[in-house]
């Protein structure tokens, strides 16, 4: 589970239907007494989802409606005031990418990932991942400080498949 806490301002930033893992948490760090700013993105404004339910949540939603752009909406909140926390659910290109921005400016993030899992329980190891240097398992070991993750590694393990997926 994600940890809850009063950190102050939380900027929470879901990409496609990471936004639905995302609700709870914009839900339980509004609940918590934090500054909620969610940032939403999708390819386009039909595929964004739980707007509504994010509203209710949220002091503040923005929406971006290009993968490439997200990290705007996230860099455009940092400019304008102190963000204590970054959660962020997504493509792992779009946390690759928000991970890398606020490590530039030292927000602590937290990234909730998605890997192939094959049994969920620690057992199997398609998870792994390479946190800080060491293997850590998505599906029981996360989430996990962003800044420490190597998304590279993940991105290209999850390409692993990609010739048989496309058939
Ligand atoms: Fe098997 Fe995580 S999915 S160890």
């Amino acid at each position: 589970a994600t940890h809850i806490e009063k950190f102050g301002t939380v900027v929470c930033c879901g990409g496609g239907v990471g936004c639905a893992p995302l609700l709870p948490i914009v839900a339980a760090m509004k609940e918590a007494g934090n500054r909620v700013i969610t940032v939403l993105a999708a390819r386009t404004k039909e595929l964004i989802i739980l707007e509504k339910q994010m509203r209710e949540y949220s002091d503040e939603v923005i929406i971006m409606t290009d993968d490439g752009l997200v990290t705007q909406g996230v860099e455009a909140v940092i400019n304008r005031e102190k963000v204590d926390l970054c959660v962020t659910i997504g493509p792992a290109v779009m946390m690759k990418f928000v991970s890398l921005l606020t490590r530039k400016y030292d927000i602590p993030t937290v990234a909730s990932l998605n890997t192939i899992m094959v049994d969920g329980t620690g057992m199997c190891g398609a998870c792994r991942i390479t946190v800080g240097g060491k293997t850590r398992f998505v599906c029981i070991d996360g989430p996990f400080d962003a800044h420490q993750v190597d998304f590279d590694e993940m991105l290209m393990r999850l390409s692993s498949y990609k010739d048989l997926e496309s058939k």
